[in-house]
């Protein structure tokens, strides 16, 4: 099985069918929508096309997670969530990290995402890591009060 080094102990390895429960729960509490529990069955279970990484302990316990959705040259970061006590441990850097070198045998030359502009630790991380913003999309995002956010359009080349 894959593995990869995590910081605070933890290290990153594929999902596992047992795990759409907590990332379910661990997304809801993240995301002002949530996704249902069977989404990320579907997911889990096709691993060629929606790799899943999880940051866990040695129990298993899961602290953050990572979808990407593979298509042809590009691959789309869905989602990555850290539980907030985990946060600011390097951990959503190190998803990103797992997932890049895991693509690098693969097809895929350049991974896209959206995200929030007002999301501070997220463009923080991705630009960190050599993503750069290429277009901004007004209005993607709803919101609890109705209006709906602007969303950062992020690119990077795997080499
Ligand atoms: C975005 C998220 C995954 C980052 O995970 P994390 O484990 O805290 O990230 P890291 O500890 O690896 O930090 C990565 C960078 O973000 C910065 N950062 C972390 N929290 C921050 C905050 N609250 N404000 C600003 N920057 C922050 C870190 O300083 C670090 O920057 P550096 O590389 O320049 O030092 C996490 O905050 C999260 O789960 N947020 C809720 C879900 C979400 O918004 N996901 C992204 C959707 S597009």
């Amino acid at each position: 099985m894959k593995i990869w080094m995590a910081p605070a102990g933890l290290h990153i390895e594929p999902a596992m069918p047992a795990d759409a429960e907590t990332l379910a729960r661990l997304h809801a509490a993240a995301f002002y929508r949530g996704w249902p529990v069977e989404d990320f069955t579907r997911y889990i279970n096709d691993p060629k096309h929606t790799p899943i990484y999880v940051a866990c302990d040695k129990s298993r316990r899961i602290a953050g997670f990572m979808i990407l959705r593979l298509a042809g040259d590009s691959a789309d970061l869905l989602t990555i969530t850290v539980d907030s006590w985990k946060r600011g441990k390097g951990l959503g850097a190190a998803l990103l990290q797992a997932g890049i070198e895991d693509l690098r045998m693969s097809p895929v030359t350049h991974i896209m995402l959206e995200v929030e502009e007002t999301n501070a630790a997220a463009i923080r991380l991705y630009r960190s890591n050599d993503f750069t913003e290429i277009s901004r999309r007004e209005g993607y995002y709803p919101r609890p009060d109705g209006a709906a956010a602007a969303a950062l359009v992020m690119r990077r080349e795997l080499n």
